[in-house]
């Protein structure tokens, strides 16, 4: 069986990652594809538990080599109970953040050591590099006024409620994170309008497709 596609989507707070994930799962699943759809922190029981344990605030005391930690052995379990079984049944998986989300979160706005941080991630991902990394690029004041108009009363979480210049540097991170690794991210202007932003999305997705479907198709005798 073919082996599936693995795509995920990353972004500062409020850059729209959920709705166009939403929509995009609608136009492949109307295609035919089959799909999973899944997010980090998170994305399996074991990862589910500990979603709650860093997004609460009561890992932070633990420091961010820690925090780090846990974020990586959340991913392990997602990547060998959910993503790697999908890919290798031949889904699409859309996966809302992963490990880019831990080299600018834990990485840009922390002095931990790169390379233990480069260590902890190929544990946790064991191999299963995305694909293809959609980044949606946004200007973190707007994010932050989005996040806030959708969380409500709510309290801001862990790691929303940092100042705006993280915030800066966690969007600087990405675009240099896109910068060393263009044949796997593509950056998305997500100040556009929803359906901007969906055709945008949607075009990459299907152009790789695309790609993948020529590059299984039996060559032709010259
Ligand atoms: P979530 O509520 O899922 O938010 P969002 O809609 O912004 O994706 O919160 C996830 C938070 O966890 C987000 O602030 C980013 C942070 N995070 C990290 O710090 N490191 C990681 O490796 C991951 C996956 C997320």
């Amino acid at each position: 069986m073919a082996r599936g596609l693995f795509i995920t989507f990353e972004g500062g707070e409020g850059a729209g990652k959920s709705t166009q994930i939403q929509r995009l799962a609608t136009k492949l699943r109307a295609k035919g594809y089959k799909l999973t759809v899944t997010r980090e922190p998170g994305g399996s029981p074991g990862a589910e538990a500990v979603r709650h344990v860093l997004l609460s605030g009561a890992a932070e005391p633990f420091g961010p080599a820690m925090e780090a930690l846990l974020f990586a052995a959340a991913r392990s379990d997602h990547v060998e109970q959910v993503i790697r079984p999908a890919v290798e049944r031949g889904e699409i998986v859309l996966c809302d953040r992963f490990l880019d989300s831990s080299r600018v979160y834990q990485g840009a706005t922390s002095d931990l050591d790169p390379e233990l941080l480069a260590t902890i991630e190929r544990v946790a991902i064991n191999g299963m590099m995305p694909d293809m990394t959609i980044i949606f690029d946004l200007d973190p004041e707007e994010g932050l006024r989005r996040a806030s108009a959708r969380r409500g009363a709510d309290t801001p979480d862990r790691f929303e409620k940092e100042t705006l210049a993280v915030h800066q540097r966690r969007r600087e991170a990405y675009l240099a994170i896109a910068e060393r690794e263009p044949e796997r991210c593509i950056v998305i202007d997500a100040s556009a309008d929803l359906e901007t932003v969906e055709n945008m999305v949607t075009a990459a997705v299907f152009a790789a497709l695309e790609v993948r479907a020529a590059q299984s198709r039996p060559r032709q005798e010259a």
